[in-house]
């Protein structure tokens, strides 16, 4: 009952079932994986899981109680953070001032959020970053930046909408390793949304695959890499050209 859950979420806009009935669990410390095509309903489930998006039918809860209604900014508070699909950092700030306006947003001070800020920075092995403009990093850094900028205020559950999306197998394999951190060494329970499946399926000790708007298959590494219904959704979509790492051993 700690968890963060969607229990049975469907969402349609107008005419389009974006999610079937769907049911996901994060527990602390944990890093889930959810998966599947373009289009599959992953940014909406975490819409819904975020209150940027309403639940047309099921319930969001987080440690057995209820999100509905509640704001972006609210289930923020509550201790749900994300990234999005892209960044979307403040551009025109520095990354310092990038956290520091966050931690202030959650309601710390300013010199708890500067302190909290240096600190995250640090911890994240980012510091050297700190005084740059955030719409002039290069999109590695800059993802790297969103992260810092949503683990400001501790959150308990951080999701994150395709973090290596773009990234070289080094820059991914690094990525890799402080999200295993941000489980490990911080307790929280993470949702990874990835095109990038041999990265899912190394770091992951549960996932999720979305196909059109439902849940197709659910389980751990092995039972993915050898599902049928999983080859078979990716087939001839734009993350066909990931399907060659099913078979590696990330
Ligand atoms: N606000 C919206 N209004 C109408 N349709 C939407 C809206 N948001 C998403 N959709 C549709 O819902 C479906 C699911 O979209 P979603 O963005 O959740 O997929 P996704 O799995 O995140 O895809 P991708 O891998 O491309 O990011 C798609 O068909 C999309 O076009
Ligand atoms: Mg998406």
């Amino acid at each position: 009952m700690n968890d963060l859950r969607a229990d049975q979420v469907s969402v349609a806009f107008a005419g389009l079932k974006a999610l079937s009935r769907v049911d996901l669990a994060v527990a602390p410390g944990r890093i889930v994986g959810l998966i599947g095509p373009n289009g599959a309903g992953k940014t909406t489930l975490v819409n819904v899981l975020t209150g940027f998006q309403a639940a047309t039918e099921g319930a969001v809860l987080m440690e057995g109680q209820s999100l509905a209604g509640l704001k972006p900014h609210e289930v923020r508070r509550r201790g749900i953070a994300r990234t999005f699909q892209g960044g979307r950092l403040f551009r025109d700030l520095t990354v310092i001032d990038n956290l520091e306006v966050t931690g202030v947003g959650l309601g710390q001070s300013r010199a708890a959020s500067i302190a909290e800020a240096e600190a995250m920075l640090d911890w994240i092995g980012i510091a050297h970053l700190a005084g740059r403009i955030a719409g002039a990093l290069p999109y590695t850094d800059e993802r790297r930046v969103a992260i810092g900028r949503a683990l400001i205020g501790r959150p308990r559950f951080l999701l994150l909408d395709e973090p290596a999306a773009g990234m070289s197998a080094q820059e991914a394999a690094d990525l890799s390793a402080l999200i295993r951190r941000i489980a490990g060494e911080m307790g929280c329970g993470v949702l990874l949304i990835e095109h990038n499946v041999g990265l899912v399926l190394g770091l992951c000790d549960h996932i999720v695959v979305l196909d059109s708007g439902a849940v197709i298959e659910t389980g751990p590494p092995e039972v993915i890499r050898a599902s049928e219904k999983v080859r078979h959704a990716y087939m001839g979509s734009a993350a066909d050209i990931d399907l060659p790492v099913l078979e590696v051993e990330a």
